[in-house]
């Protein structure tokens, strides 16, 4: 069933694939015109650089120059699954995949297909799967709505988690981690018995370490506001996203979600789009507690939205 797949990719193309978080745009990790294309096709630029895809943690020494036992232990505990590595490079590692840095970003996904993929082709360059700027696509028609009708992508319906990886910097210590995800810190922390930091201000760093935290990101065209906590006027044209206070009336504009965070991360970017399509306004959120934020995916859920507010 992959065959056409693989062999596109064997031919330089590009194709995109569903992993455990997002659909990402996968190309050749030893192909550097193919890996071009991956750039040309999102809009992408050219400072930020792609994450490589493993299907196999002896994969690792062909990319990474040194891997502590700090690596190890993390690997052991969260691949395959949604925690990006970065690792030192070795210096056969393709400039444009790392835009020139020293690190490499490494993942093994934990969705089937995206397995066996990658065990037929070898490791990809891929990421996730949406024009520059758009929100991360969570389902097939969302890589065809950006990049059209006929574009290949394997299709396994909705990605099950919906936001991106965490990406954790193991290159040199402390340890940080530029994106939030599914694997949150505390976790991390409780496998290697370190503090790891929070990079809070790299979006307003010219020189960020995580090239891509500096762009706009998971944003929609309407605008993405949080709910005021002196209380809520529903307007028409706004889609209104709640998880806890109580609902004056439900309908298609306001979802709520009775405290399944998990749900809500699995939506938020389909939600997003879908605002589009409605030519709506305006996206509110309702505000998470400090209590609520202890969860990881209300984290990640807060990064994402907070990127999109702004
Ligand atoms: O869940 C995911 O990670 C998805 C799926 C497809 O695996 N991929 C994904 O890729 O979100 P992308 O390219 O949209 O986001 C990768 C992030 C970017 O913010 C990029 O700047 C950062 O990882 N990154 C990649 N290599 C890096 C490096 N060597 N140093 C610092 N940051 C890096
Ligand atoms: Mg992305």
């Amino acid at each position: 069933m992959l065959d056409r797949y693989v062999n596109l990719l064997e031919s330089g193309e590009v194709v995109a694939f569903p992993t455990e978080t997002v659909y990402g745009l996968g190309a050749d990790a030893k192909n550097p015109d193919a890996i071009q294309k991956v750039f040309d096709i999102k809009g992408r630029p050219a400072d930020n650089p792609l994450i490589v895809h493993i299907s196999d943690p002896n994969q690792v020494k062909y990319f990474a120059s040194e891997i502590s036992d700090d690596a190890h232990k993390l690997m052991n505990a969260f691949w395959p699954g949604p925690l990006t590595l970065i690792f030192k490079k070795k210096p056969q590692v393709l400039d444009v995949i790392t835009a020139g840095l020293d690190t490499v970003a490494l993942r093994w996904p934990k969705h089937p297909l995206s397995q066996e993929l990658l065990a037929l082709s070898g490791p990809l360059v891929a990421p996730s799967a949406n024009s520059s700027g758009k929100p991360s696509p969570t389902k097939a028609e969302h890589v065809k709505e950006d990049f059209g009708e006929d574009f290949p992508v394997v299709d396994a319906g909705e990605t099950e988690i919906g936001l991106e990886s965490t990406v954790l910097d193991i290159s040199s210590e402390p340890y940080t981690i530029y994106r939030p995800g599914a694997v949150s810190s505390d976790a991390i922390k409780k496998i290697i018995g370190k503090d790891v930091r929070q990079d809070k201000d790299s979006s307003k760093n010219e020189t960020a370490k995580s090239p891509g935290t500096k762009y706009s990101h998971y944003a929609p065209e309407a605008k993405v506001r949080w709910i005021s906590s002196s209380g809520t006027t529903f307007v028409d044209d706004a889609l209104y996203l709640l998880h806890s206070r109580p609902v004056p009336r439900k309908n298609s504009r306001v979802i709520h979600y009775e405290g399944d965070f998990n749900n809500m991360a699995h939506e938020l970017y389909d939600r997003f789009r879908h605002a589009d399509h409605q030519q709506l306004e305006y996206v509110f959120v309702e505000p998470f507690s400090k209590e609520q934020l202890q969860n990881p995916i209300v984290q990640a859920l807060q990064n994402r939205i907070s990127k999109a507010v702004s």
